[in-house]
């Protein structure tokens, strides 16, 4: 939600902080705009819509000055407009802010610096944030102090990047609630949201923690906490590669993304299952039958996409350790004051590891003394850092908005803690654990040759591209996918979209179909193929159109479906992250014919760092 990024050193900063806003454009995309200091005053550039409205108006006026602050937003106060866009600026041009999160109480402060006679011209939060240490610095306390009384007067979540008219060496930052990296080079530092803003320039990070704030100079860069004690932290070394947040010569990143998990899905099940050992390899995460033993309940919580992933581990650790397992939503759970306890487990689950939502839910487990095991993609990321375990997917940055390769990345996660617990408990023979291992070892070849279907899965898409109403039907995990599916169409083809247990339909639901539905019913369940099919018939009998997922050898008789998407057959626990992959490419390929933004589709944003 919202990218911000910045830049002091000795190269014009316009181009770094346009190209570092390109690559955080992900996590916002309604406005945009930089704040460059030319060594005497501050010039702003800011415009509503897309970063190419922005890159236009600069291209028009360049901004020159080696000191800048940029932002791309996603609006939370304030409807998108030139206006409400950031950066924002103090009324005579001393201070300027980019800002990530919300300011909660701000309705006071701007009633304050409203009687002291500020004018603000925008509907949003952050403005009182300039103001207020316009305020601040012009009681004569002095810049950094400005922003340090600031900070401690500001409720609510922020990441902060402030310069000041007066200051044209110093770049100051502050995080709460919302991640920030500062990137170290020589002679030249950033700030940004997110690594891939920085990685052109630097593979060096430091990553500022909540109640932080940083002061940076272009040849030095000091960390303090609200004690005003200066903090020592590590140097982070980015490893992973440069291109892995490029398109590659694919259209959009989801497509690529898509095509990219067999390596991934490789990748980790060879990180996890070495070939020539018969455990799994948790390293690093306390797992063993005495923890598993001490459990009296699990949680697994996340959001979205992550949730489904979770939902699967559940079905697969309650079956083994027959511990109860209870999945939520974490904006659900946070709320419901769940029953926690020193025997509880909280696994957390997400690709960004900074969902509000889910970093809160972390916290309060942590508070109520659980441990917390978090499944993530995000390397140093706030919920990586916060947990106790970390089970990082390694899946590389993930650019498109719609999750695709941290979704299945997330399940064989789950799946693997879920095994591994099984082991422990004593739930597999080594002979189970032998076949499983070789499913999973044959899992990049099958989401392959999925892969090789694309071209009839988009000629599906183009067949059905006319439909308005779909629903995902299936039994069992089946159903955890449908929901993935159901939630992908909806969020890149804007189309309205179901998913149900096909069980369900029956109850209320198979009164909306009728000959313009269309019906996505996915069968990878062998103990439950002949229930389903039977739902099938059910809306077919009532005019539906539907597109079988069924697994090779399953076969469905010609009319019982219009169309069947044959996957590779895999054992009923892998089976979900085969079938996760057509219905991914059937979103993909009906957003493409329905023209829609693929990567950065309307009102959303990729990491969500408000509630
Ligand atoms: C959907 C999607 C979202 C995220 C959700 C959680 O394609 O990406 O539903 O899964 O916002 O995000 P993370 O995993 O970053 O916590």
């Amino acid at each position: 939600m919202c990218g911000i990024v910045g830049y002091i050193g000795n190269q014009q900063s316009s181009g770094i902080l346009i190209d570092g806003l390109k690559r955080l454009e992900y996590r916002g995309y309604d406005s945009a705009g930089i704040a460059v200091h030319d060594g005497e005053n501050i010039n702003v550039v800011k415009s509503k819509g897309k970063l190419v409205n922005l890159v236009e108006k600069i291209n028009k006026a360049p901004v020159r000055g080696t000191l800048g602050i940029g932002h791309t937003r996603w609006a939370t106060h304030g409807a998108p407009s030139d206006i409400n866009s950031h950066p924002h600026i103090s009324g005579d041009g001393t201070i300027a802010v980019v800002h990530n999160g919300i300011i909660e109480n701000y309705i006071d402060i701007k009633n304050e610096l409203i009687e002291k006679g500020y004018t603000f011209v925008s509907e949003t939060d952050t403005e009182t944030v300039a103001h207020l240490i316009d305020y601040y610095y012009k009681t004569g306390v002095g810049f950094v102090d400005a922003v340090y009384e600031t900070l401690k007067r500001i409720e609510g979540s922020y990441a902060l990047g402030v310069i000041c008219k007066d200051f044209p060496d110093t770049l100051v930052a502050a995080r709460k609630n919302c991640p920030l990296v500062i990137g170290i080079g020589k002679n030249e530092n950033f700030i940004a949201s997110d690594i891939p803003a920085i990685l052109h320039h630097t593979r060096k990070v430091y990553f500022l923690d909540d109640m932080e704030f940083a002061v940076i100079k272009s040849d030095s860069i000091k960390i303090f906490n609200m004690d005003k004690n200066e903090v020592k932290k590590d140097i982070f070394n980015v490893e992973w590669d440069i291109d892995a947040a490029e398109k590659g010569g694919y259209e959009h990143f989801m497509i690529k993304e898509i095509n990219e998990q067999p390596r991934i899905i490789n990748e980790l099940v060879s990180m996890r299952m070495p070939k020539d050992k018969n455990f799994i390899d948790m390293s690093g995460i306390k797992l063993k039958k005495e923890d598993i033993n001490e459990l009296n309940r699990i949680y697994i919580v996340a959001c979205g996409t992550a949730y489904h992933a979770g939902l699967i581990g559940k079905t697969l650790i309650e079956k083994f350790t027959k511990i109860p397992v209870i999945a939520d939503v974490a904006s659900e759970f946070r709320y419901r004051e769940p029953v926690i306890d020193e025997k509880t487990l909280l696994i957390v689950v997400s690709q960004s590891g900074e969902t509000a939502d889910t970093l809160e839910a972390l916290r309060i487990a942590k508070r109520n003394s659980a441990r917390v095991l978090a499944v993530v993609n995000a390397v140093g990321s706030s919920i990586a850092r916060e947990a106790d375990d970390v089970f990082y997917i390694l899946a590389g940055p993930e650019i498109s908005v719609a999750s695709t390769k941290a979704f299945t990345a997330q399940v064989v996660a789950m799946e693997l803690i879920a095994f591994n617990m099984a082991i422990e408990c004593g739930a597999l023979s080594k002979e189970e654990f032998e076949t499983i291992k070789s499913e999973f070892y044959c899992l990049d070849t099958k989401i392959g040759q999925i892969l090789d279907e694309s071209e009839k899965i988009k000629a599906l898409a183009e067949k059905y591209s006319k439909s308005r109403n779909v629903f995902f039907i299936g039994r069992g995990l089946d159903y955890v996918v449908s929901k993935e599916g159901s939630l992908k169409l909806k969020e890149i083809a804007y189309l309205h979209s179901e998913a149900y247990a096909a069980g369900e339909l029956k109850h209320g639901p198979i009164a909306m179909i009728d000959d313009e539905t269309l019906v996505i019913a996915i069968l990878t369940q062998e103990k439950l193929f002949d229930k389903t099919l039977s739902n099938i018939k059910e809306v077919k009998a009532r005019g539906a159109s539907v597109i079988a997922i069924a697994v090779e050898g399953n076969n469905i008789a010609a009319g019982e479906a219009d169309d069947i998407i044959y996957i590779p057959r895999a054992m009923w626990s892998i089976a979900p992250v085969l079938a996760a992959v057509p219905a991914q490419l059937f979103a993909y390929y009906m957003a493409y014919c329905l023209g829609t933004d693929i990567d950065q589709p309307r009102n959303l944003a990729k990491s969500v760092t408000v509630e």
